[in-house]
């Protein structure tokens, strides 16, 4: 069983997809040991609520400064014993010490075709608005490792995702959700589960099974 904490900061549509994922056994092998959160209000803490999945509130803001949250994050990655930790829509800068303390066990999805419209500043409805801004016809998402840049880690998988005449950055941020991220996160995940992938000379491999 891989033990996987999922770390988020607002409605969870991505937590809620590995849930069904693991539930519905499309998932095979992964156990979601917490899910946890910077914000109090984020309603991916009622999602695992109601899944049983036992949820926790650590925000920087409660914490004197960053190293003691990075030991309050690692402490409690430590504790439920993770072995993958997977950002779904986390909107806090992972400390580096947490890099260091996982190193090519921390996923996370951006809402772009990595590496177009990612990068400092670049989350949530802001990655649509550049996309439509600059005229793209094709965007989708990525999930890649975290490293100590932003967006810069090695790539897992992408999906590719039409952009329509009519789009708003929020219909297209929906079709990103609904065509790419919510299948291709599950499937990272499992991918990572059943032993497929690595990272050799900075890229991630992804072995045949
Ligand atoms: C997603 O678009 C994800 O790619 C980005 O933040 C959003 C989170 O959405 N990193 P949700 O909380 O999973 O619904």
């Amino acid at each position: 069983m891989l033990r996987v904490s999922v770390l988020v900061s607002g409605g969870g549509t991505n937590l809620q997809a590995i849930i069904d994922a693991v539930e519905n056994g499309s998932l095979a092998g992964v156990k979601i040991v917490s899910v946890i959160s910077n914000n109090r209000n984020a309603f991916a803490l009622e999602r695992a609520g109601k899944h049983q999945i036992p949820a926790i509130l650590l925000s920087p803001g409660d914490f004197p400064d960053r190293e003691q949250y990075a030991d309050a994050l690692i402490s409690s990655l430590k504790e439920t014993e993770t072995e993958l930790v997977v950002l779904a829509g986390f909107l806090v800068v992972i400390p580096p010490r947490v890099i260091e303390a996982f190193p090519n066990r921390i996923i996370n999805i951006h809402p772009s075709l990595i590496p177009s419209f990612c990068g400092k500043g670049c989350y949530g409805l802001k990655v649509h608005e550049m996309a439509l801004a600059r005229g793209v016809k094709v965007t989708g998402a990525t999930v890649h490792f975290v490293d100590a840049g932003t967006d810069t880690g090695p790539i897992i998988l992408q999906k590719a995702v039409e952009v329509l005449p009519d789009d708003t950055p929020e219909i297209l941020q929906r079709r990103v959700m609904e065509e790419a991220e919510w299948k291709l996160l599950p499937e990272a995940i499992g991918l990572i589960a059943a032993g497929r992938v690595e990272v050799v000379s900075g890229k991630a491999v992804i072995r045949k099974s």
